[in-house]
């Protein structure tokens, strides 16, 4: 497996294009499964988690084909895709449960397969769940119990106490197909609030989500539904309004900037003092970090789709920080945050309030240095003035991101294993980085020792479809 070695490196210059969302193009792919025309997808990035994507609407019988180097895709529909997606492919990358929607929408039944060990618990999708119901669809789980019976139950609250199931779970629309409904959010979730779009694209009558997602990604999918013929209107409020239709057509799009991205490069020039522009971004979309940086004596400089970052050449002020649903800070640049918190001056406090147990990158930021004491939803950070290279490990996408920005900073060589999981968000972290200025570089599995940097022939564009769950 690939290493990324970083080395302590002089403050980031110079500018850098940020590609496509990876939390929108997943969900505009899945989208099309909903066309009845080809679709055209621009602003593609080029990460695992779009390959596993690809994979798994060609295994429901779509047609893709993909130019990388253009960063697009054509995607032609399948008029009857199929029902059931392969159970590896949902279970390798969490974002694959928007199928559900739109195949709901086109298919009417969609059956899922849950190999031994599967529990719901663990990735509550429970608010999705809920959403199709209230549009009419029937649920049930079929599994085995401990003594080997065969069990269907409807009860979603059963399924989640289950340790252990070879099991499947049917989500079926009625005969007459599924019907508007009004849905309030418990939370407003992103995925829930999508999948429910998506199926109720096709339902008969008005659809309203109240309390839905407001992240830009919901708008993208809105304006991409929109696009292809559908009627969604309100997305980027909490209150969304689907009227259904009959039939799609199809279209040619291009997909947001990824905000997760540009903000971690903003953090990146910000922890090694540098200067730096973003090409390709909308600034609007992530002003809640702006702020926060403008805050901590951060200068930065917007125009319509470029930043200019200029960080002060002395030690930040720690600060507060707290994530939060869109507008808030994103739950995904916490663990950069933290990264930038442990180096800054005097005491910063975090707290996460979207994923529970989203501190795992915390004690690889220990291994280096970092001061940081996590109780519940909260990190305790007391800056230290300077962090020093070890060993440490990737545990998920965004640990990774912060792990590359602290070795950026940290004295001797930091070496990051587990590197799929940047792969997954990041198209290539190691030469974007390069081209700033910074000492990054990506070991293949042959080259053991951090000593000397790679050439290009080892620094690759190797892809890893297994992916972690977030
Ligand atoms: C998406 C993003 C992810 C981002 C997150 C929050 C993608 C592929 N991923 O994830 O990068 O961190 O939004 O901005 O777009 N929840 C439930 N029940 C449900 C659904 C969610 O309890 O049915 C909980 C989750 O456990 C979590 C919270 O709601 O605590 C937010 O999850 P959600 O907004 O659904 O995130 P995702 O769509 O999975």
């Amino acid at each position: 497996m690939s290493k990324i070695v970083v080395k302590k490196s002089k403050p980031l210059r110079g500018e850098i294009k940020i590609p496509g969302a990876k939390n929108s193009v997943l969900k505009l792919m899945a989208a099309s499964i909903l066309a009845e025309k080809e679709c055209m997808l621009e602003n593609v990035p080029d990460l695992s988690d779009v390959a596993v994507m690809c994979k798994l609407l060609r295994a429901l019988g779509l047609d893709i084909k993909r130019n990388v180097k253009k960063s697009s895709m054509k995607i032609t529909p399948a008029v009857e895709p199929s029902g059931e997606p392969p159970y590896e492919l949902m279970e390798s990358m969490r974002a694959s449960v928007i199928v559900l929607g739109p195949l709901l929408a086109k298919k009417g039944k969609v059956k899922l397969s849950m190999p031994g060990g599967c529990e719901i618990g663990n990735r509550p999708i429970d608010l999705h769940i809920k959403g199709l119901m209230a549009l009419g669809a029937k649920v049930y789980y079929g599994y085995m119990d401990d003594d080997g019976r065969s069990v269907i139950t409807e009860d979603i609250v059963t399924l989640a106490r289950i340790k252990s199931s070879n099991g499947y779970i049917v989500i079926e629309a009625p005969k007459e197909g599924l019907k508007g409904a009004d849905i309030y959010l418990d939370f407003p979730s992103v995925g829930a609030t999508e999948n429910i779009m998506l199926a109720a694209t096709r339902a008969k009558g008005t659809t309203i989500i109240q309390n839905a997602a407001k992240e830009p990604e919901i708008t993208d999918l809105a304006q991409f539904i929109n696009a292809l013929g559908g009627k969604v209107f309100g997305a980027g409020s909490d209150t969304i309004r689907i009227e259904g239709v009959e039939h799609f057509g199809g279209t040619h799009y291009r997909t947001i900037p990824d905000r997760i991205i540009a903000i971690t490069y903003m953090l990146a020039a910000v922890i090694t003092r540098g200067e730096i522009s973003l090409l390709n971004v909308m600034p609007s979309h992530f002003k809640s970090v702006t702020a926060k940086l403008k805050e901590m004596g951060v200068e930065i400089m917007e125009e319509s789709d470029v930043m200019h970052i200029k960080a002060p050449q002395e030690r930040l002020k720690g600060t507060v920080l707290t994530t939060l649903p869109y507008p808030g800070i994103p739950t995904d640049v916490q663990a950069p945050f933290t990264a930038l918190l442990a180096v800054s001056n005097g005491k910063s406090v975090i707290t996460e309030n979207v994923f529970e147990n989203r501190f795992l990158h915390v004690p690889e930021l220990v291994k280096l240095g970092a001061k940081i004491v996590t109780d519940g939803h909260t990190a305790t950070i007391e800056g230290v003035d300077h962090l020093k290279g070890a060993e440490v490990k990737a545990t998920d996408l965004r640990c990774g991101a912060a792990l590359v920005l602290a070795g950026l900073v940290a004295e001797g060589t930091t070496v990051i294993d587990n590197v799929f999981h940047i792969d997954r968000g990041y198209p290539r972290i190691e030469k974007d980085l390069q081209a700033l200025g910074a000492q990054v570089e990506r070991l293949d599995d042959q080259e053991k020792a951090p000593g000397k940097m790679s050439t290009s022939k080892n620094v690759g564009n190797e892809k890893h479809v297994k992916s972690s769950k977030k």
